[in-house]
């Protein structure tokens, strides 16, 4: 595999496309996505209703897709796989149907500061609902974890523990695993936020002994509109449903409405079947291709950017991570949105502003950021181009 013929494979980046270095929002989709979904579409129908053979195969099709995200995932069973929109609407659905039913007043809830809103939140809401307490996890100033606070908190007692795998401001990982066994042994559930984590890592579920684990479909180069939630099955089959409508039932009367199995408990409505299609795809193409190489590649390109950004005035790196494809950097007196600006004016798209981390960007105690995120399509070029618009811009300012 070489990268420049990997590049070939987006659309989204046929000539005269922008650099495009903002991945950590939404990646770009190869063709063979593309392809998966406008065939979805071309044989329209429903799934896990009709008797005829449209929908009997598209069922097929959409089943096999949970499969491959267990597969991906190293889950156990396929029923732990919940179709979501993304992140935010599985963090919801964690929020509301397990923490809401399980949460006793004064329990506490753990919350890295370095949490992006979806995580943050929901816990928030749901505190409200049942009187747990919201409790922040502080990070260091390199934009770490404080683990020493995190081990007392602990100590003080924990319900529940929701952190990101890697934050998609600074992209930090987080040591998940240490958490994770240090939460168990405190007794707690783990929530992790997978959204950033799961582009860069393969992720074994069972061996990460992740009690839940998140992800949304478009940062991994599959469609908007899609995500995962994976549960392990003990909680998931003790979660009452959240949401109520067609086929999450089993009987319906109007003395009372019986529910179905996993994972149809969590799927009331017509699912996304051409987004589930589409992210299998995704994910089976990612599969094929050598994952190791690619993230090398990546730690090249952001080492290569920081390199050259710190030798530009005043350019200030934040909390810089070994191994992270993810920086977010400010230049001191100079508004994040005017560099974006005059960045986008040379065809360079980066993402300026609070990135959906208030906390975050207040333990730093800045405004905002300009982050500069990179995928697979990215090239040592790419970098040259950001850095010689980064000079020109510095210059006009
Ligand atoms: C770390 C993290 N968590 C959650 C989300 C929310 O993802 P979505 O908007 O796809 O639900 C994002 C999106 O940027 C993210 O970066």
């Amino acid at each position: 595999m070489h990268i420049s013929t990997l590049r070939d494979q987006f659309p989204a980046l046929t000539p005269p496309a922008a650099i495009y270095l903002d991945s950590a929002a939404t990646a770009h989709k190869p063709q063979v996505v593309l392809d998966a979904i406008q065939d979805v579409y071309r044989h329209s129908a429903n799934v896990h209703r009709g008797t005829h053979k449209q929908s009997a195969d598209l069922t097929t099709r959409f089943e096999q897709a949970r499969v491959d995200v267990q597969h991906f995932l190293h889950a156990r069973y396929p029923q732990e796989i919940i179709w979501t929109r993304g992140a935010t609407e599985a963090l919801n659905l964690i929020a509301q149907s397990y923490a809401r039913s399980q949460l006793q007043q004064g329990e506490r809830i753990l919350v890295s500061e370095m949490e992006h809103h979806a995580n943050i939140v929901p816990w928030q809401m749901v505190a409200e609902q049942t009187g747990a307490e919201l409790v922040k996890i502080p990070m260091l100033a390199d934009c770490t974890i404080d683990m020493d606070a995190y081990h007392q908190l602990l100590a003080q007692g924990a319900a529940l523990v929701a952190i990101a795998h890697v934050t998609n401001v600074t992209g930090t990982r987080l040591p998940i695993e240490e958490m994770i066994s240090a939460a168990h042994a405190a007794g707690a559930v783990v929530v992790v936020d997978g959204a950033q984590g799961i582009v860069h890592e393969s992720v074994d579920v069972q061996a990460l002994d992740a009690d839940f684990y998140v992800f949304s479909g478009h940062k991994l180069f599959g469609p908007t509109g899609i995500g995962v939630l994976y549960g392990k099955k003990a909680l998931l089959d003790a979660m009452p449903p959240w949401h109520g409508g067609g086929k999450m039932v089993e009987r319906v009367s109007f003395a009372g409405t019986t529910y179905t199995d996993l994972p149809g408990k969590f799927e009331a409505g017509t699912p996304n079947i051409a987004g589930a299609i589409g992210l299998a795809a995704a994910i089976n193409w990612l599969q094929h291709l050598d994952r190791a190489a690619i993230e090398a590649h990546l730690h090249q390109l952001t080492d290569k950017a920081i390199c050259a950004l710190s030798q530009l005035d005043d350019v200030r790196i934040l909390g810089r991570q070994a191994n992270s494809s993810t920086f977010s950097f400010v230049i001191d007196g100079v508004h994040y949105q005017d560099i974006a600006m005059l960045l986008d004016q040379q065809n360079i798209a980066v993402r300026a502003g609070t990135h959906c981390a208030h906390p975050l960007c207040d333990a730093l105690n800045v405004a905002g950021t300009i982050r500069v995120s990179f995928a697979l399509y990215n090239t040592e070029q790419d970098v040259d181009h950001f850095i010689a618009a980064m000079i020109k811009a510095c210059d006009l300012l």
